[in-house]
């Protein structure tokens, strides 16, 4: 199954009836209280992906992230992918270590400190906690490989962002291959738990050349009258939440993807309840947010899989 459109209705009758079945025929009958009139239908609840994990409550990025979103109880987590000088997959953010780690400290003289220029060696060395808060010190940067064993070991989800791919030639191969040789590209479960998305229509493009059974996502706003050409290649459109209107949003679901599917749109970063509301009357099919809690305590929904699409196959 790939989409479920729930309503707001048919979430109504369902409890209803679940609730009549409990309390039996008597029960039920025996009520004088009127039977609320179902809500009218509307846009289905979204998804809810914890971007960069729940990166409101624990450092960006790394394992902690992933955990606690889990701890949140949802399944989907979104990260970043770049390379090291010595081609090991790491899972960061800015393509400088600067933010995030204290390679300020432990390599002074390396300015302006990119991913790029330090070995997974060195970038290992570096504590990427304790700039997000004292509990959080000795944290590392993980590789894609010790994230990927972490988020199958939470029986999490992902969605993974090639970032800059124009600084990594080849990173979209490499991605493909550490996710193959980690047994996520196996059989017909991959596009119910494993979403890769870019900024770079081309890198997405290449990701689907490679291996077009995977589920993949556009990152940005493309006019109404380009999204054909993008069609032909990703399944979603992934746009910053400011950028969009529910015409958009309609625009975009009226046009098969890659599968033949509807377009879906998950949009980022929403992290309040006002937006959250916002976005979902728009139709979005899911929301990546930092604070995955606010959202579905906004929008009703529960994590990813339950949202909405999310499969392929099986
Ligand atoms: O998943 C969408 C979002 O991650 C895109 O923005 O800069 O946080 O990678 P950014
Ligand atoms: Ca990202």
């Amino acid at each position: 199954m790939y989409v479920v459109r729930s309503t707001t209705a048919a979430c109504t009758a369902a409890l209803l009836g679940l609730t009549l079945a409990v309390l039996g025929p008597t029960a039920s009958s025996a009520t004088t209280t009127p039977v609320p009139a179902p809500a009218p239908a509307g846009p289905s609840v979204p998804g809810v992906y914890a971007h960069r994990g729940a990166s409101a409550y624990a450092p960006e990025n790394t394992l902690a992230a992933i955990d606690r979103a889990r701890q949140l109880g949802f399944d989907w987590v979104e990260n970043d992918v770049q390379r090291t000088k010595d081609g090991e997959l790491v899972v960061i953010h800015d393509d400088t270590l600067a933010r995030t780690t204290d390679v300020e400290q432990v390599f002074p003289h390396r300015k302006p400190w990119r991913v790029k220029d330090f070995t997974a060696a060195e970038i290992a060395r570096l504590d990427a906690g304790r700039w997000f808060g004292a509990r959080f010190a000795g944290l590392r940067v993980p590789t894609l490989r010790e994230y990927l064993d972490r988020v199958r070991h939470n029986r999490q989800r992902l969605l993974l962002e090639i970032k800059k791919p124009e600084l990594y030639p080849g990173i979209e191969r490499q991605v493909l291959d550490t996710l193959d040789g980690s047994g996520w590209l196996d059989g017909q479960s991959a596009g119910g738990r494993l979403v890769v998305q870019s900024f770079s229509a081309d890198s997405v493009r290449t990701v689907h050349r490679l291996h077009p059974g995977l589920v993949t996502a556009f990152l940005g706003t493309p006019p109404v009258a380009d999204l054909p050409r993008y069609a032909a290649f990703t399944d979603r459109i992934n746009p910053w939440h400011t950028t969009i209107s529910a015409e958009w949003v309609a625009a975009v679901h009226r046009l098969r993807g890659a599968h033949g599917r509807p377009l879906e749109v998950d949009t980022w970063i929403v992290d309040d309840a006002e937006t959250a509301r916002k976005v979902r009357r728009m139709g979005v099919d899911g929301i990546i947010t930092n604070a995955p809690d606010v959202v579905r305590e906004a929008v009703g929904g529960a994590d990813g899989a339950a949202g909405g699409v999310r499969a392929l196959a099986g």
